[in-house]
């Protein structure tokens, strides 16, 4: 547990550029607000982008530049500062089923994933798995969500599986809104508690503290 969302922010983005030095080369980005900061002080570490591949957990099914899109907030934040060899950008807009389907195909030739980062909804999701939806039993590597109950409705998402498979799972919990969803996590209660082995960078107010 660190004292601060800055803090947090600080420690994941350190985490995140000590692994691609390390070797990690598919990077998932995670929506949201919560990875922002991160991301912003990412762009400013010594990485060899070139050697990255970004992909992304979950997406919005809105076009590229709307500002509910995960892409904009991560190529505002990121993307726009660093040069990573390719964006494997979910493409949402087509829609759940078509932009799952396409990202499959994305997922299984980047694979292995190497480094995901999530955030966690106040009910314990990640990316776009919600507590007691369907598609977190999906098998593949990707799932189109037509009824999320945090808008818009319509996602694309990876599936429990592949964030399961993954190398490494880091999870972001800032502020007192998530203390419910780092306790059902650690009851296991919840779909961010099924990812075994994921890492938790949380600060205070998140512990309940
Ligand atoms: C999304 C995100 C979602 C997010 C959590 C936490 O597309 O909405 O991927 O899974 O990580 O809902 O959101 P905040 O970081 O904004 O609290």
């Amino acid at each position: 547990m660190l004292a601060t969302a800055e803090e947090v922010a600080e420690a994941a983005a350190a985490e995140i550029a000590e692994a691609l030095r390390g070797g990690a080369t598919t990077l998932v980005l995670a929506g949201g607000t919560t990875p922002k900061r991160c991301y912003e002080l990412l762009a400013g570490l010594d990485v060899e982008w070139g050697r990255v591949a970004v992909l992304f957990g979950d997406e919005r099914c809105v076009p590229p530049d709307h500002p509910e899109s995960n892409y904009r907030m991560a190529k505002e934040t990121l993307l726009d500062r660093v040069a990573p060899a390719t964006v494997y950008r979910m493409p949402g807009e087509l829609g759940p089923d078509e932009g799952a389907d396409l990202y499959a195909e994305v997922v299984a030739n980047a694979s292995p994933l190497d480094f995901v980062v999530l955030g966690v909804g106040e009910d314990g999701h990640v990316a776009s798995l919600f507590p007691g939806h369907p598609a977190l039993h999906a098998s593949g590597l990707t799932a189109g969500i037509h009824d999320s109950p945090k808008p818009p409705p319509e996602r694309v998402t990876l599936t429990m599986e592949a964030l399961q498979d993954a190398g490494r799972v880091l999870i972001l919990a800032t502020g007192a809104g998530k203390a419910e969803a780092v306790a059902l996590a650690r009851r296991g209660e919840s779909p961010s508690g099924m990812i075994a082995g994921a890492r938790w960078l949380i600060d205070r107010a998140a512990a309940g503290q």
